[in-house]
């Protein structure tokens, strides 16, 4: 049996790994590794948590001691790494928690990796879960590639930047088997309310403002986050040590006819009037350091690995919007910080 390390697997993207892989591969054992911060919530991972093939452990990868004991004590066969500071408006805001989570935390496993896998890294393999925002920005032309250069903007593109560079120089210097993926926006279930799509349903069904920074003009690519999920599963299985993947859903919005298009789709659902929700669009002051436009080119992956995006967004989108409402306890849990208790309910005891 192969025993997986999947770190940050209480958030947003994690919580939709460790939820693929324990139900498409039972003969794996599955170790969901988070420190629960804000953006950890077990509850995200209800439906599977009973399962015989999942076991949690609470801790911080910041604590080089810990993580060593850890891969002492449990003989991993792989690492799956997606915890991480995640937001960029929380890294303009506070830079140094980017730093000491994202790039010391990612070499503090690397270390662990590197130590416990020592002679066998043939048979080892360390996955680190990436961004498109080390790229940059781009104009209103091109798309990045695996072999764009690394031009990173906000602390928190720079902070996975330098977790990428990490990465790849405990491939090259030491032999380690480590894979990359860089991927664009994320959207579906589970995702907390601070970021874009979430925030605004959120907003919308409270009939508060829904701010859009700047004029709305900045491009995201949006892709289904279970389709996330199995591109991490194919790229896990099938890569060659040392590949990078682009991961992206070839699905371009301004962010301002996202908003417009999410409004039409919440007047449906909340039965209002044509146009109620999208007078609570709120121009605001924009984002500093605001990227204008991502687009992600995945031919390699579709190519080498043979995957594609599954889902139209307008489905995925009202998928979500049906999520966020038949799901508002969830919602209220995370907008108060209830959440953090469903840890020592549910796990203490134990
Ligand atoms: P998230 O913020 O929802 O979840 C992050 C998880 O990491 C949480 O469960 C949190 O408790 C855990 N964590 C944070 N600091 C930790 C620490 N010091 N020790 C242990 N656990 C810690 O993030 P997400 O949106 O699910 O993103 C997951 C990964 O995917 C990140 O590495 C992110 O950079 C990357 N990514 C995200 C997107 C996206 O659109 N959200 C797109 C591309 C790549
Ligand atoms: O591209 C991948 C990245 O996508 C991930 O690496 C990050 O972890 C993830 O948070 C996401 O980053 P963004 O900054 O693109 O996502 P966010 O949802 O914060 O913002 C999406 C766009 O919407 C961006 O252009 C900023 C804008 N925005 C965001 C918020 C929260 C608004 O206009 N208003 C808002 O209130």
């Amino acid at each position: 049996m192969k025993k997986i390390l999947i770190t940050g697997g209480a958030g947003f993207i994690g919580s939709h790994v460790v939820r693929r892989f324990l139900i498409n591969y039972p003969q794996y054992e599955v170790v969901n590794l988070d420190a629960l911060t804000y953006a950890g919530n077990l509850a995200n991972l209800k439906d599977v948590e009973n399962l015989p093939n999942y076991r949690f452990l609470k801790a911080d990868i910041t604590d080089a001691k810990l993580i060593s004991q850890i891969f002492q004590a449990e003989n991993f066969d792989a690492v799956i790494h997606l915890a991480a500071e995640s937001h960029v408006d929380r890294s303009i805001a506070d830079p140094n928690a980017f730093v000491i989570t994202n790039v010391l935390g990612t070499v503090n496993l690397l270390n662990a990796a590197r130590e416990y896998w020592k002679g066998s890294y043939h048979e080892k393999r360390f996955y680190h879960v990436s961004t498109d925002e080390v790229y940059g920005a781009l104009g209103d032309e091109g798309m990045f590639t695996e072999t764009t250069a690394y031009d990173p903007h906000s602390p928190y593109s720079a902070s996975k930047a330098s977790s990428d560079h990490f990465v790849r120089a405990y491939h090259d210097t030491y032999g380690m088997d480590c894979v990359i993926s860089n991927c664009s926006n994320n959207y579906g279930s589970h995702h907390f309310p601070e970021k874009l799509i979430p925030l605004a349903i959120n907003n919308i069904k409270n009939n508060k403002p829904v701010p859009v920074y700047g004029k709305g003009e900045n491009v995201r690519d949006w892709l289904w986050v279970e389709d996330h999920a199995r591109a991490i599963d194919v790229i896990f299985h099938g890569a060659k040590s040392g590949e990078t993947y682009n991961i992206g859903g070839h699905n371009e919005w301004k962010n301002i006819d996202l908003i417009r298009l999410l409004c039409e789709v919440m007047d449906e659902k909340l039965n209002r009037e044509k146009g109620e929700s999208a007078k609570l669009i709120t121009f605001v002051t924009d984002r500093a350091g605001h990227d204008l436009r991502y687009a992600i080119d995945s031919t390699k992956l579709q190519n080498e690995l043979n995957w594609v995006p599954s889902l139209q967004f307008e489905e995925g989108l009202a998928k979500t919007v049906d999520w966020y409402l038949a799901n508002e306890e969830w919602l209220m849990n995370v907008t108060s910080g209830n959440y953090q208790s469903y840890y020592e309910t549910q796990y203490r005891e134990r």
